[in-house]
């Protein structure tokens, strides 16, 4: 049998995490949520035959891993105490609220011995590991400058509920949309961070006309104080260089998610277009490698398998079967304190109106 995994938050990524633990050869045999309706319903309909409404209780029964999706203020908390249970964990992004935070979680599974993996899915995507190849084949070279877009124009996740509140998320789309950064970061190779200037814009962040297709309900007295874009520029110790773009809300033409690169012997683009924005059957995925060939510049199409769930259940399967020895996890504990640590500069630059030394 393999390992036993338990799941803290029945939230909406439970359909990509199940299939996905059952790919990679798991089983989840337990939920908890403290709303125990919204437990049992994804009891039932996942075939769990656990359910708790008690983190405690599910940290005492027969589970060797722990997979949380709660809103981003009870990752840290959550993972830790699963941690120091002894359990193995998979936690949703964002990593947590900052990069201290991240910094405990990281202690704690050193001190239990226990694997922490995040859920950067993008990194999972068939196009991400296809570009990721050719650079360790040294086809591209070195990344000399990469930029990272996750824009939407209309794609605020519901009014005053946890997405909105600062204390609760930890930020706005700077801090949900964080994976085209850690894209960007993983195809050059997580460099050290140096300077990190950037600005965020509060615009439409009430405005219904900009809220997305998704998200959770709104709540009229809840909190709205975080921002809706957010730009910003960061320099690595080797020399290379990072622009980040992202939004829940701005002028933008339309739903793009992408890492652009220029590399010393190639440049490339791994790119996701949206016909409408958070529909993901209507969007079209590519995959590109730009060289010069013979004199000729050369456009390299890559064609990879159709992934409509951007890598979310695959993500979970690595999860699964780095913990039984098959495969290299996909992420580490030291990235996504690098992560957090840019996204905290760049918010930290956007509050004081100067660049900050990392
Ligand atoms: N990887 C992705 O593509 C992706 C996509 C969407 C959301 N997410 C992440 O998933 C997480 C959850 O987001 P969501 O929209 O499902 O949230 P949600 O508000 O729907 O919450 C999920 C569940 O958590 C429960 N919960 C809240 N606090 C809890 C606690 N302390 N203990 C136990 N249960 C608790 C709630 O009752 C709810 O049923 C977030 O961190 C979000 O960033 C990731």
């Amino acid at each position: 049998m393999g390992t036993k995994v338990g799941v803290i938050g029945a939230g909406g990524m439970l359909q990509y995490h199940v299939p996905g633990f059952q790919q990679g050869g798991g089983e989840v045999i337990a939920i908890a949520d403290l709303n125990e309706t919204a437990a049992q319903a994804s009891a039932e309909e996942w075939a769990i035959p656990q359910t708790f409404t008690e983190t405690a209780e599910i940290l005492n029964s027969d589970i060797e891993a722990v997979s949380i999706i709660v809103p981003n203020k009870f990752h840290a908390p959550l993972a830790i105490q699963a941690l120091e249970a002894g359990k193995h964990v998979f936690c949703e992004k964002p990593p947590a609220l900052n990069a201290g935070e991240v910094e405990e979680m990281k202690a704690a599974a050193e001190k239990a011995d226990r694997t922490l993996m995040f859920n950067f899915n993008n990194r999972a995507r068939p196009e991400s590991q296809a570009m990721m190849s050719y650079i360790e084949d040294g086809v591209v070279g070195t990344i000399n400058s990469a930029q990272s877009q996750w824009i939407r124009r209309t794609g605020i996740p519901g009014f005053g509920g946890w997405f909105t509140t600062k204390s609760f998320s930890g930020g706005g789309p700077l801090i949900d949309l964080l994976h085209m950064v850690d894209l960007s970061l993983y195809f050059m190779g997580y460099p050290e961070p140096a300077h990190v200037v950037g600005q965020t814009f509060n615009d439409f962040i009430t405005d219904p006309g900009h809220k997305g297709p998704w998200g959770i309900p709104d709540s009229a007295e809840g909190t709205n104080d975080v921002e809706a874009a957010a730009h910003g520029f960061v320099t690595f110790t080797t020399g290379q260089t990072l622009s980040i773009r992202t939004s829940w809300a701005e002028m933008n033409e339309r739903e793009v998610v992408s890492v652009v690169f220029q590399g010393t012997k190639a440049g490339g683009k791994v790119e996701r277009l949206f016909g409408i924005d958070g529909l993901d059957e209507t969007a079209i995925d590519s995959c590109e490698l730009y060289v010069q060939e013979n004199g000729n510049s050369v456009k390299r199409s890559i064609t990879t398998e159709a992934c409509e769930d951007m890598g979310r259940t695959t993500s979970a399967a690595n999860f699964i079967s780095t913990l039984e020895g098959n495969s290299e996890p996909l992420n580490t504990p030291d990235e996504a304190l690098k992560l957090m640590q840019i996204i905290d500069a760049l918010y930290a630059s956007a509050d004081s109106g100067a660049p900050v030394s990392l």
